[in-house]
C-alpha cells in the first residue's frame, strides 16, 4: 500500500493538561481547583482517587520531557492550573506558580519541542467557584486578568496559545454533574457555557492587547459528530441533529457565525433554558482566531430506541469495536474536518490537538514491555483519514496524540489508561508501550506504511 506521508513542517505531539499529570495538588502555594473539592464526594470519581498525585509531573517535568524529545515528539501541549498561578483564582499571584511553568517552558524548548499552551483545561479555581464559578458573570473578567498575566508572563516563548479546551466539560460539570463542579440543572449548563465563551472572546481581545507578534492564539473544541443509527428514521435523523447543536455547534457557531443556531434557541426556549445574554455578547464571542484546535476521538450514534445502541458482549473482538467496546470509526476526525470547513468555512489552519484511545492490552509484561497493539492500529486509522483530507485540500498543520504519559482521567480516575507511556501509579515509573515506539518511528520516518 501506498505511503501514508506527512509534509516535513507538520507537527506531531502529544496533549496534557495540568489537572491530569501534575499532582502536587496542594504544594508550593497552589490554590485549590474544583477538581480537588470535586474529587473528594464520593462516588464522584470511578475508583475514589484524587488528582492529588497523578503522574507527579510537578517534580518529573524534565525525565518526562526528555523522554518526550527521544521519542521524536516535535511539541508539548499542556494546561497552565489556574490555581497554581493564582491561589484565590484573581488577585494574589503565587510566584512559585509562575516559576514552575518557567521552568516547565525552558524544558520543553530545551528538549527540541514547541510549547503549546491552553490556559484553562477544567480546573477552576476552587474559590471562584464558591462565587458562583462559571455560573457568575464576573468570570469572564477574572478569566480575562488570568489570561493577561500569562500572555505577559510567557509571550512568545509559547508561539500556540489556546483560550480553553473542550468547552463542552463545563456543560458536563454545571448540566449533567458527572464532571466538577458536580451540579445538574440544563439552565446552569447552558449559563456557563455562555459565560465561558465570552471568557473565550475576553481572551482572544486580550492576547492581541498584549501583542505577541510570533505566537498564534486558538480555541480547542471536540466534535463527537452524531449519526442517526437508522439513516431511514426520521426520529433517529432528528435526535443526531438536535445532540450536534447541543453538543459541539453550540460552540462553534457563536465562535465562527456570532449566533447560537435556530434549532438550538428553539430548544432552550422550550426547556427554559435561555441563559442571560446581555447586548453586544456575540460579538465580544466571534473574535477572529489564527488556528481551530480539533479534539476527536469517534463518532456517537443517536437511535430513538435505546435497546438498539446497547453494547454487545461480540463487540470488542476487534473489527469495527475496541478492546474497551467503543466503535472503531477513524473516518470521525475527516468527517470533522469537513464540517469545519465545508459547512463552517473557518479559513484558518487547523491542529488535531487531541485524539487517542484507552485500555487497549495494557499489561505490563514480564519483559517490562506493553504490547497495546490496537493503540497503534487507532492512530494509523485516524492518521490516514487525517492525511486524506490534507490531500485534498484541508490545512492540518500538526497531530497531537492523548497522552504522552497513562494520567488521571478525571471521574473515571485511573481506570482508563491513554498513556503512549504506562504509568506505574505506585512507583512513578515509566514503560514505553510499543504504541510509543512505533509513533518514534512513524515520526522520524514522516509517515508510515498502513
Ligand atoms: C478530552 C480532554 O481534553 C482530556 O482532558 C481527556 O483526558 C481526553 N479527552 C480523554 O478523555
Amino acid at each position: 500500500m501506498k505511503k501514508i506521508e506527512f509534509p516535513a513542517d507538520f507537527i506531531f505531539g502529544t496533549a496534557t493538561s495540568a489537572a491530569q499529570l501534575e499532582g502536587a495538588s496542594l504544594e508550593d502555594g497552589k490554590g485549590l481547583s474544583i477538581w480537588d473539592v470535586f474529587a473528594r464526594i464520593p462516588g464522584a470519581i470511578a475508583d475514589g482517587t484524587t488528582p492529588d498525585i497523578a503522574c507527579d509531573m510537578y517534580r518529573s517535568y524534565e525525565e518526562d520531557l526528555k523522554l518526550a524529545g527521544k521519542l521524536n515528539m516535535e511539541s508539548f501541549r499542556f494546561s497552565f492550573s489556574w490555581s497554581r498561578i493564582l491561589p484565590e483564582g484573581r488577585g494574589r499571584v503565587n510566584q512559585k506558580g509562575l516559576d514552575y511553568y518557567k521552568r516547565l517552558i525552558d524544558s520543553i524548548h530545551q528538549n527540541g519541542m514547541v510549547p503549546n499552551a491552553t490556559i484553562y483545561h477544567w480546573d477552576l479555581p476552587y474559590e471562584l467557584e464558591r462565587e458562583g464559578g462559571w455560573l457568575n458573570r464576573e468570570v469572564v473578567k477574572w478569566y480575562g486578568e488570568y489570561a493577561s498575566l500569562l500572555f505577559h508572563t510567557f509571550g512568545e516563548s509559547i508561539p500556540l496559545w489556546a483560550t480553553v479546551n473542550e468547552p463542552i466539560a463545563t456543560y458536563v460539570g454545571y448540566a449533567l454533574g458527572q464532571f466538577a463542579p458536580g451540579r445538574r440543572s440544563e439552565s446552569f449548563g447552558r449559563q456557563a457555557n455562555h459565560h465561558l465563551l465570552l471568557a473565550h472572546g475576553e481572551g482572544v481581545k486580550r492576547f492581541r492587547e498584549a501583542g505577541l507578534k510570533n505566537s498564534r492564539i486558538g480555541m480547542v473544541v471536540d466534535i463527537w459528530h452524531h449519526h442517526p443509527l437508522r439513516a431511514g428514521s426520521k426520529e433517529d435523523r432528528e435526535l443526531a441533529e438536535l445532540e450536534n447543536e447541543k453538543t459541539y455547534r453550540s460552540y462553534l457557531n457563536p465562535v465562527f457565525q456570532g449566533c447560537y443556531s435556530e434549532r438550538l434557541l428553539e430548544y432552550m426556549k422550550e426547556n427554559n433554558c435561555m441563559p442571560v445574554m446581555e447586548e453586544g455578547d456575540m460579538e465580544r464571542i466571534k473574535q477572529p482566531l489564527d488556528y481551530f484546535g480539533l479534539n476527536c476521538y469517534n463518532r456517537v450514534l443517536s437511535c430513538a430506541d435505546s435497546e438498539l445502541l446497547k453494547p454487545r458482549k461480540e463487540n470488542g473482538q476487534g473489527g469495527n469495536f475496541l478492546e474497551n467496546g467503543s466503535e472503531f470509526y477513524p473516518k470521525a476526525v475527516y468527517d470533522a474536518i469537513g464540517i469545519l470547513n465545508r459547512e463552517y468555512k473557518i479559513g484558518i489552519p487547523i491542529y488535531i490537538t487531541e485524539n487517542g484511545t484507552y485500555n487497549c492490552s495494557e499489561e505490563v509484561t514480564a519483559k517490562g514491555k506493553v504490547h497495546d497493539t490496537q493503540r497503534i492500529r487507532y492512530i494509523q486509522g485516524f492518521l490516514y483519514w487525517i492525511h486524506k483530507a490534507m490531500e485534498e485540500g484541508a490545512d492540518i498543520r500538526g497531530y497531537y496524540l492523548w497522552s504522552l504519559l497513562d494520567n488521571w482521567e478525571w471521574s473515571a480516575g485511573y481506570t482508563y489508561r491513554f498513556g503512549l507511556v504506562h504509568t506505574d501509579f505506585k512507583t512513578q515509573e515509566r514503560i514505553v508501550k510499543d504504541s510509543a515506539l512505533w509513533f518514534k518511528e512513524m515520526v522520524k520516518n514522516r509517515g508510515f506504511v498502513p
